[in-house]
């Protein structure tokens, strides 16, 4: 389901770039088969469900949306807060948002119990350290290549702690083949249970701007991953409404 055929009602408040109402998508509406004739009642006063709320700007926001559009703001944004997810394999050290991090390990608990394991290959990235990566793949394959599938220095998820990469091991560590692999095939399944999403699924490239990332994991808490997963939502960008960033 894409957001033009999504009927949901998304008010954006321009002044503080806040989205109201987003993720609220009506449910279909059951069949109801009369068994019995139906006698009067007087009708039920609806009780009125609260509109959820998302910042979608702040970098310390689980919700902040950054893509190629969307730049972190500050642009040298420090994600505070982080500790080093245990459970699953983090040889590495590699940090989380706390509130990532203990998701993470609850998700790679389930997984561990249903004979699935998988490690930590890349957590928190500082703006410093996404802008040697971003310069190393410039310098190997050229920025128009790069840009498909590493972000700019202020751009990345990684840079707010809210993103893993995820590998099991088996020969497919950043590789599309991830996607083929049991703890790959698990992760899509249910990551969503536990606040994650796929962020660069395939087929979403125009509207990401990324390559799929089979093994890029990004926490938006459980609000936001289960209604996008029970809508249909592939991207962070259709469910809140958001223009596509396939560029600069
Ligand atoms: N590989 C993703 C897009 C990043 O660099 O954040
Ligand atoms: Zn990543």
């Amino acid at each position: 389901m894409t957001s033009s055929t999504t009927t949901r009602l998304c008010l954006l408040v321009v002044g503080t770039l806040l989205l109201t109402g987003c993720g609220a998508a009506p449910m279909p509406t059951p069949t109801v088969t009369a068994t019995h004739k139906a006698t009067a009642t007087p009708t039920p006063t609806p009780t009125p469900t609260p509109t959820p709320t998302y910042n979608l700007v702040d970098p310390g926001s689980i919700t902040v949306v950054a893509n190629k559009h969307r730049p972190l703001n500050p642009l040298d944004y420090e994600a505070g807060d982080m500790v080093v997810p245990g459970v699953v394999g983090n040889p590495n050290g590699r940090l989380l948002r706390a509130e990532a991090a203990a998701a993470l390990e609850q998700l790679g608990t389930d997984a561990a119990a249903a004979g699935i394991w998988m490690t930590i290959l890349s957590g928190y990235r500082s703006y410093a350290t996404q802008e040697q990566t971003y310069n190393n793949f410039v310098a190997r394959d050229g920025e128009e290549r790069a840009n498909q599938y590493s972000a700019k220095p202020g751009h990345s998820e990684h840079q707010t702690g809210l993103a893993v990469d995820l590998d099991d091991g088996s020969g497919c560590a950043l590789y599309n083949c991830f996607a083929d692999t049991a703890a790959g095939q698990w992760l899509a399944a249910n990551a969503w249970q536990y606040g994650f999403i796929l962020r660069y699924p395939l087929g979403s490239e125009h509207i990401t701007g990324y390559e799929f990332e089979p093994w890029h994991y990004r926490y938006v808490g459980t609000e936001v991953s289960t209604a996008m997963h029970n809508n249909g939502i592939a991207t962070l960008e259709e469910f809140f409404g958001l223009e596509p960033a396939p560029t600069y």
